[in-house]
């Protein structure tokens, strides 16, 4: 099959099998943190638990639409489930909470023609896929739109198994509905040094991996739980935060990777 032809749009899918592993905090707040660097970033929610939407505090109604219109109608478009949000450069597209994964059109090519819409070209520089725990056509979906994947888990050894699972899923979108798909990195999610089962892990992580790939942790932080709690990514809820800090520190290192802001080239020109 032919592999998606994928604009200047840089789109990251947050995946890990595991629920709990921190992609959907690990989605909120790396694009709160691009946005504040002056991306427009548009996030989309695939885990029909609508946790996005939480987190950004919007309140999506019944029948308003949601990404997952263009799993069900092959007429609709993306970007009418696209609003804004408070958050300067930050817009979201919902989940539908009654979505039943498992249900829908049989196409894991859905997505990748979705964002591959004129008006989000135009609209966005980074879209952020925020994916459900299970392995269905969901996931397969994110994975054949994305150029990077990005995996957060938590280093205990059972979250080391569902890293490998997942590995072996990349490593088959890889070989043929997505061959440009790459991994940004593996991002340890509370991550505390001192506890031995953590290091050991993680060393895990970097030696079957790759140790360039794993990235700074986001250690154990109260406050992210608080401010998805506030509907506010942590950067707005307590600045000074571990959290804060944590993500300000992981956006900042992936931004490079990006590449460079259309409008940074705009000045250049
Ligand atoms: N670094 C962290 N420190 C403290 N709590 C965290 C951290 N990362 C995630 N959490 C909490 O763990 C729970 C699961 O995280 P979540 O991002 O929803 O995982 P997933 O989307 O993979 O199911 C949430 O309650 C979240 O607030
Ligand atoms: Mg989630």
């Amino acid at each position: 099959m032919k592999p998606a032809t994928l604009g200047p749009v840089r789109v990251i899918a947050v995946c890990n099998r595991k629920g709990g592993a921190g992609k959907t905090t690990t989605s909120v707040n790396l694009a709160a943190e691009l946005a504040a660097l002056g991306w427009r970033v548009l996030l989309v929610d695939l885990d029909s638990q609508g946790h996005c939407a939480v987190g950004l505090g919007v309140k999506v109604k019944i029948g308003e639409p949601t990404v997952h219109d263009i799993f069900t109608n092959p007429q609709a478009r993306l970007i009418d489930a696209v609003r804004e949000t408070v958050f300067a450069n930050l817009a979201l597209a919902p989940a539908d909470q009654l979505f039943e994964h498992g249900s829908g059109l049989r196409d894991e090519r859905r997505l990748a023609c979705a964002l591959a819409d004129d008006e989000i070209a135009t609209r966005f520089d980074v879209v952020i896929l925020d994916t459900p725990p299970s392995l269905d056509f969901l996931l397969f979906n994110a994975l054949s739109a994305a150029n990077w994947v990005l995996i957060p888990y938590v280093p205990h050894p059972l979250s080391f198994e569902g890293v490998r699972q997942l590995m072996r899923v990349l490593f088959k979108v890889m070989s043929n509905l997505n061959p440009g798909l790459k991994v940004l990195g593996f991002l340890p999610m509370t991550a505390a040094e001192h506890i031995r089962q953590h290091r050991s892990v993680t060393s895990e992580v970097s030696r079957q991996f790759g140790a360039h790939r794993v990235l700074n942790g986001i250690r154990n932080d109260i406050r992210l739980a608080e401010a998805f709690g506030a509907g506010k990514p942590v950067r707005y809820y307590a600045s000074s935060s571990r959290g804060a800090q944590d993500f300000a520190t992981l956006a900042a290192s992936l931004a490079p990777l990006l590449g460079v802001r259309r409008d940074d080239t705009a000045q250049i020109d």
